[in-house]
């Protein structure tokens, strides 16, 4: 029996990049913080945990904090907790992942040039909180095609339209022709990043292929269960695990291929120790 990996699975570069500097700097012995889970995965926050590193939950908290670092995480904050912890002298390491600095610094110079920013994207994600606290002039979230119908733009504004880094391709377009068709003075700016993406579409073409399918990911996860919902559309039996000691397959002889994809926070450790017990146990 075949035991393979989708091609595209696991930490995407900015989540891998942003978990790899907290375990240097937990080494480091100093006092070390994040702002938010670094990750949505409770294996590798209680890993953490267990190396001394500590999270921060919110403002008030970091309001509360004397010394040491505060690592900010992939998906970025905003330029006033930037400032803030600037300000009480702690150590910022800088995390954020430079697609979404990049961001960042789209939203921040054409605010300064007096654009009204529209971002694309979900409110209430950490990300888009983060982009908004880098605008100094107006915005507006819009999170579907119904609220870019409705939206009407201050009279003599250019727009500055961006995107959440995991929103939907399609819908994005389709939300910029809504824009297009009405004839508004704007600069688009394409800021979806694909990891998601390629994801997506490696986790559905090894469905297609294989006759079980093992999701790995955190149960609060909602694109490890994006793709739970995309392999179970191509192959009917399809496991959603967290950790190994969840995995309770029987498999009967006619199962050739076994197929395994992992959500964007899950650590290619556990990938690594899922794929071997198949290998080793079928
Ligand atoms: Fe960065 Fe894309 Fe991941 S924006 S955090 S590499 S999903």
């Amino acid at each position: 029996m075949e035991v393979r990996l989708a091609e595209h699975a696991g930490f995407c570069f900015g989540v891998r990049r942003a978990v790899d500097t907290v375990y240097e700097q937990a080494k480091t012995g100093k006092t070390i913080y994040t702002y938010g889970p670094i990750v949505h995965n409770e294996e590798v926050v209680n890993e953490l945990t267990r190396m001394g590193v500590r999270v921060i939950k919110d403002r008030q908290e970091l309001e509360r904090i004397e010394s040491g670092s505060v690592i900010l995480r992939a998906h970025g904050v905003s330029s006033e907790i930037c400032r803030l912890i600037e300000d009480k002298g702690l150590e910022c390491i800088d995390a954020t992942c430079p697609f979404v600095k990049r961001i960042h610094n789209i939203v921040a110079d054409e605010s300064a040039k007096g654009s009204h920013i529209v971002v694309i994207g979900n409110a209430g994600h950490p990300e888009v909180e983060g982009i908004v606290g880098w605008c100094s002039g107006e915005v507006t979230v819009l999170e579907e095609p119904e609220d870019a119908e409705k939206f009407v733009p201050p009279p003599g504004k250019k727009l500055c339209i961006v995107a959440q880094t995991t929103y939907n391709y399609n819908k994005f377009h389709y939300i910029v022709e809504i824009f297009e068709k009405k004839g508004y003075n704007k600069c688009t700016v394409n800021t979806i990043c694909n990891a998601t993406e390629e994801r997506q579409r490696a986790a559905r073409a090894l469905a297609a292929q294989a006759d079980v399918m093992i999701v790995i990911g955190g149960k609060h996860s909602s694109n490890t269960g994006k793709l739970y919902d995309i392999c179970r559309e191509e192959c009917e039996r399809t496991y959603y695990i967290q950790t190994l000691d969840d995995l309770h397959l029987q498999l009967p002889d006619a199962v050739r291929m076994v197929g395994i994809t992992a959500g964007a926070s899950t650590p290619n450790k556990l990938i690594e120790e899922v794929q071997n017990y198949v290998r080793i146990n079928f």
